[in-house]
């Protein structure tokens, strides 16, 4: 994740109730002889766990249950998120980079970023990468092509059902992908089969996508440490008001490009009616989202 020669202290966090069962993955962790695992620090308590981390991937939240409202898991999340938050403000490096794996990821995010209080707002990223690359793989598979010849896709807003998947820009070997896979694939398979890609794995595995999304957390963060300038990548990113019509302080996935540990927005882009209005849905959801936790907002 941090390159081939960058030995890492992983610093392992549970609830209190988990902590035998974390020894064990930390003998298990122990036991592969892993050639950069320097140490393993397992612990229930966020100042320990955080304490001068340099990359911080928050994967746990709490899962949707029967006849809870999407409001409800929100708020039942941001008492995760929010003494992370804290404690990452409190005990982290202050250049640590935060990764927000749980769902709902990108509202997890801003939580966790506004209780950050003193650390850069750009340092805290949702994850789209599983989006952004369950893109690529769907383009690839269509056109039986390999997976390095897909370029320029890029996935707008939300990691929910209403964020767009959109390859105006994309390609395969060079080539306009949307000339390739045609409009009607595009609009009618591709977009929805992206968007509702995570509920077709529950469906089919009984739980939740797993080592798709580890990957996807993996790759997110070697490309914001060590770089991703060979093509776009989508990222869960800080919303700054000026950027393609999305609202400030949303944690919104744009397509980016990577440079000495600093994302920047894809700029320039001509935006379509079309888009805009797909767009502006999966941002609308984002500012009803903020609004079911805005009490939970005030630091
Ligand atoms: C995924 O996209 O696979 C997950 O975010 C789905 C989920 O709700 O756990």
């Amino acid at each position: 994740m941090l390159g081939q020669d960058q030995p890492v202290i992983l610093h392992l966090i549970d609830i209190p109730q988990a902590q035998k069962a974390l020894t064990g993955v930390a003998m298990e962790l122990g036991d592969c002889a892993f050639p950069l695992l320097r140490d393993i620090v397992c612990t229930d308590n966020l100042s320990v766990g955080f304490k001068d981390v340099q990359a911080a991937l928050l994967v746990g939240a709490k899962p949707r249950s029967k006849g809870m409202e999407r409001g409800d898991l929100l708020l039942e999340n941001a008492k995760i998120f929010v003494p992370q938050g804290k404690a990452l403000n409190d005990h982290a490096h202050r250049d640590v980079k935060t990764l927000i794996v749980g769902n709902p990821a990108n509202t997890n995010c801003l939580i966790t970023a506004t209780h950050a209080k003193d650390l850069p707002k750009e340092n805290f990223a949702a994850m789209t990468r599983l989006d952004h690359d369950r893109a690529v793989w769907q383009v690839a598979e269509k056109t039986g092509s390999p997976v390095p010849s897909v370029e320029k896709v890029v996935v707008w807003g939300n990691h929910s059902p209403t964020m767009f998947p959109d390859l105006t820009w994309a390609t395969v070997n060079g080539r306009p992908a949307l000339d390739i896979v045609g409009q009607e694939w595009y609009t009618k398979t591709f977009i929805p089969r992206v968007q509702k890609r995570g509920a077709e794995i529950i469906e089919a595995r009984g739980l939740s996508s797993a080592a798709s999304a580890g990957n996807a957390a993996l790759a997110h963060m070697r490309s914001w440490f060590l770089g991703h300038t060979h093509d776009w990548v989508s990222f869960g990113a800080w919303s700054n008001g000026n950027t393609y019509g999305v609202p400030e302080g949303l944690y919104y996935s744009f397509p980016v490009t990577i440079q000495n540990q600093k994302w920047s927005v894809v700029n320039g882009l001509n935006i379509s009616p079309e888009q805009r209005q797909r767009m502006v849905h999966t941002a609308n959801e984002l500012l009803e989202e903020r609004k079911a936790i805005e009490s939970i907002l005030k630091v």
